[in-house]
């Protein structure tokens, strides 16, 4: 596994909480301020640069979603955002965190490649080991590797790469379930699937193949199934913290599975962020390992 060059600049992205602060059972979050988020470029159907994000709006419902995720006892640790750098917000596709581990992104697309150097420093910043795949291995992040239970899911062919996944799986020695994704509408993996806990997930089937609806169809026993409607409100993109599922806003059918399982539902608008392809998770990386939060 080639490793990178140390990142040159050692300014701290990320504001000074170092990892081993929080209790272990904490839930920790990462997250980036939209300053600077906006569509200056099209890499998803969802993104049309006619189509302006407004500014006030987005900062309010940022902060909304990150003072609802307070309020359930997560701890916050921001990354600087970056003139030049809007997709910057979605710190989902920082990287795959595992332990004290973090396996960097490898962005598909060169708009976005510049983040890699700020996430890899503020994830340095805070504490984690910071591994790097090869060149050419796209792969990115807790956007397409999510754990259900102790099996980790992986999503490829619109970003990711299947080989990444297998690499990914051997750096943190887990079994892996490449999940291959056929609809340029959900082009991650998190935009289609939310493990809930090891028994539990939420998905859009057709978002996926028909070997991968069987492989989850046997894996998973409880599959919450999202009508198109809400799967494209991004239902599926959902910050899970405990028995607490947040949502973007209008996703009512989901709401009342969710109740029925006795999980407890919290939506909220993200509207801004949807008009660039993401929503409530991908706003957020689970900094104490994507497999705790399932
Ligand atoms: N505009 C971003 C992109 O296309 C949105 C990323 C959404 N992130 C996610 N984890 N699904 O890359």
């Amino acid at each position: 596994m080639s490793q990178p060059d140390p990142v040159p600049d050692p300014v701290p992205d990320a504001e000074n909480h170092d990892v081993e602060n929080h209790d272990a059972s904490t839930v920790h979050i990462l997250m980036c301020p939209p300053q600077y988020f906006g569509i200056e470029y099209e890499i998803n159907p969802w993104m049309n640069r006619e189509r302006e994000v407004d500014h006030d709006v987005a900062i309010t419902q940022w902060e909304a979603l990150r003072d609802i995720l307070n309020s359930l006892g997560a701890a916050i640790d921001l990354v600087d955002p970056q003139p030049g750098l809007p997709d910057l917000v979605f710190t989902a596709n920082a990287a795959m965190m595992f332990e004290r581990r973090a396996v960097l992104s490898r962005f598909r697309h060169s708009q976005r490649q510049g983040e890699e150097r700020h996430f890899h420093a503020s994830l340095e910043t805070l504490g984690f080991d910071v591994l790097e795949l090869p060149d050419g291995f796209f792969f990115e992040g807790a956007g397409d590797a999510l754990f259900c239970g102790k099996t980790l899911y992986g999503g490829y062919r619109i970003r990711s790469v299947a080989r990444s996944l297998q690499a990914v799986a051997k750096l943190v020695d887990r079994e892996v379930i490449p999940l291959e994704l056929i609809d340029s509408r959900f082009y991650h993996l998190d935009t289609c699937f939310c493990p809930i806990n090891a028994e539990t997930a939420i998905w859009f089937p057709d978002a996926f193949d028909e070997y991968g609806q069987q492989v989850l169809r046997s894996r998973i026993p409880d599959l919450i199934t999202l009508n198109e409607v809400e799967a494209i409100e991004f239902a599926a993109n959902a910050v899970v913290v405990g028995q607490h599922v947040v949502t973007n806003s209008g996703c009512p059918q989901l709401a009342l599975e969710l109740r029925s399982r006795g999980l407890e539902p919290i939506d909220t608008p993200l509207s801004e962020f949807v008009k660039a392809g993401g929503s409530a998770k991908c706003l957020t990386l689970r900094l104490d390992g994507e497999d705790a939060a399932a």
